[in-house]
């Protein structure tokens, strides 16, 4: 891993408005002294509750309690390690950074091994081996160029010239079978033989598989896809995803699509905001993918109703996860690519921007195979519409459809609005305070001394020469970490100390209080009267300590030094 040091890193950190780097992901209005938006890391639907403090340098959400500083957010944002982060805010403000971040995975021969076959098949198209291959593409109106951008090739038809050619490279079998390049009969062979490949990139741009497809009228499955292997997990990948990414977040919205067929064609017309989910359904994983972009989702799967179910798993997936999200439906096409070798980018883009939302959608799907002028039909197709209205929290798209419904059915809307109310609400799921931690009066008063030291070094100073100790190791422990700091460093910050105890134990509890104080005012008169109270606790615990000790003893002259100890303790306290 590459070293950054401290400074540097505090630098960065003193020098990034914390407010603009977040803006880029959060949309932040002022009040008062804070910037206030919806919290990208929890359903903040109702009231933004995520909170970000330029001039301390940090964030916070009061329902989730995420908190942290530039670093914290873009780590958490783009997951990414915390020298990733410092790297990618240092970018953010032109801060000229003189290191590589290499990324020396341990499959290193794994990553090498794929995108060797894959020049192999790049070139083996080329070849005599791939005539057959070339046109089967020409006559799907994949060119030249397209070929070339997406890296198109073709596997041999013998059956180990890929194996062998790495091996004699020097790769380890092993590396070969668990790259899913090669297959163990009673020796290697390849796994793709006789089929066009298209490399599969991960979010980073790196080869780490394949789906390959037969070009001939043969009884065989039509895609191949490299299998599940250390470098290749399906449920982390979207096709095209390394190149759409930047382009997404210009467009301020992606396209997602089932098949790499889609998104090539679709790219290549010059939309190039597109993914494919390769046919198989979104994960947790994907949805992290889809977030860290933060724009709109257009969903368009393929206009059968293995495409419509889909839609609606997929479109279920994407809201839950409160990604704005948009459905289009193609229509005279089975899927977008048919429908680009038929009509024009135009109409294409127009079909964009006339995209449903997810709830229109669902209304339309569930009024299928009804009749909506039978009695019955009618009741089963209202329950279900307030079944999914149950699901909302937006209020103005629950009466505007309740509004609809009774004007449309003839139904008072009373009967409706009561009905919801009824069906068993499955609201956003309040999030669970196991974060908060049930502390007592002393450990109370620890934590606010911790956190005037954090915001000023007159207060770290008082602490030194008032106090100098907390009566509670975990708290005894961070004011002595924030001594430690400002000794080395000569001043204080919160977000620098966060950075600071990133590695160390206390993390999460310098987080936490942080986190619970931060709207605290600071007031001088405050900390004096906190200190004098902290005080009164620790000559109270003596003294307890103390009178103890007086029980187990029966030494007469013993027994005096104590009760005058506790007699001069008493005396000061008075003072
Ligand atoms: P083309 O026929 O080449 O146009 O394929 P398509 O892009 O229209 O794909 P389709 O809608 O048939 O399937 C969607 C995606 O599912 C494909 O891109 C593949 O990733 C995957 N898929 C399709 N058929 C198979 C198959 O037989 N096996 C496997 N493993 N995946 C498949
Ligand atoms: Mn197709």
């Amino acid at each position: 891993m590459p070293i950054i040091s401290k400074e540097v890193i505090n630098d960065i950190q003193s020098k990034a408005n914390i407010v603009d780097i977040i803006s880029a992901y959060v949309s932040l209005e002022k009040r008062g002294k804070n910037y206030f938006g919806l919290c990208p890391f929890h359903n903040d639907v109702n009231n933004p509750s995520f909170c970000v403090n330029e001039e301390k340098k940090i964030y916070t959400c009061f329902s989730c309690h995420k908190s942290g500083n530039v670093f914290g957010f873009i780590q958490e944002r783009e997951n990414v390690s915390f020298i990733e982060a410092v790297k990618i805010v240092g970018d953010k403000i032109g801060y000229e950074l003189d290191i590589q971040i290499q990324e020396t995975s341990k499959f290193e021969r794994h990553f090498e091994a794929v995108e060797l076959a894959n020049r192999f098949y790049q070139n083996n198209l080329k070849s005599a081996d791939g005539k057959e291959a070339r046109k089967y593409l020409t006559d799907r109106g994949i060119n030249e160029e397209i070929i070339d951008e997406f890296e198109i090739g073709f596997a041999p038809k013998s059956n180990d010239t890929v194996t062998k050619l790495l091996l004699n490279k020097e790769f380890d079998e092993n590396v070969l079978l668990e790259s899913g390049l090669s297959n163990r009969s009673s020796n290697l062979y390849d796994t793709f033989r006789n089929r066009v490949t298209f490399p599969i990139h991960n979010d980073r741009g790196r080869v780490v598989g394949f789906s390959a497809r037969i070009y001939q009228k043969i009884d065989e499955a039509k895609y191949i896809n490299t299998r599940e292997t250390p470098i290749f997990k399906k449920g982390e990948i979207l096709f095209n995803y390394h190149r759409a990414q930047g382009e997404a977040r210009k467009n301020k919205y992606l396209l997602v699509v089932e098949g790499q067929m889609d998104a090539i064609r679709i790219y290549a017309s010059g939309i190039k905001n597109v993914v494919a989910t390769m046919g198989t359904a979104l994960t947790n994983d994907h949805i992290n993918l889809l977030k860290k972009l933060n724009v709109k989702i257009i969903l368009c799967m393929d206009n059968d109703s293995a495409g419509e179910k889909a839609t609606i798993a997929n479109g279920e997936i994407i809201s839950n996860a409160n990604i704005p999200l948009g459905i289009l439906r193609i229509t005279g096409a089975k899927d977008p690519d048919e429908y680009l070798l038929n009509n024009s980018v135009e109409a294409f883009e127009d079909a964009i921007k006339n995209a449903i939302t997810f709830f229109d959608f669902k209304l339309n799907y569930l009024k299928r195979d009804k009749n909506l002028k039978k009695v019955d039909d009618v009741s089963t197709y209202i329950n279900q519409v307030l079944r999914e209205l149950n699901k909302s929290s937006d209020d103005i798209l629950v009466n505007l459809t309740i509004n609809q419904l009774s004007e449309e059915y003839g139904i008072d809307k009373n009967i409706l609005l009561n009905k919801i109310i009824k069906v068993e609400t499955k609201k956003v799921a309040p999030i669970k305070d196991t974060y908060k931690k049930t502390i007592n009066k002393v450990q109370k008063y620890c934590e606010i001394i911790i956190y005037y030291m954090l915001n000023d070094i007159k207060y770290i100073k008082l602490y030194e020469q008032e106090l100098s100790y907390l009566p509670d190791d975990l708290y005894n422990e961070i004011a002595n970490d924030i001594l430690a700091f400002y000794i080395k460093y000569n001043y204080i910050s919160i977000a620098d100390f966060i950075t600071y105890e990133i590695e160390g134990p206390r993390y999460d509890d310098v987080l936490r209080i942080v986190d619970s104080l931060i709207t605290n005012e600071l007031d001088d008169q405050e900390y004096i009267v906190l200190i004098g109270k902290i005080k009164t606790m620790i000559d109270e615990q003596k003294i307890n300590e103390l009178k103890e000790k007086l029980k187990t003893i029966s030494d007469i002259n013993e027994k005096l030094k104590i009760t005058n100890e506790i007699a001069n303790i008493k005396k000061r306290m008075c003072e």
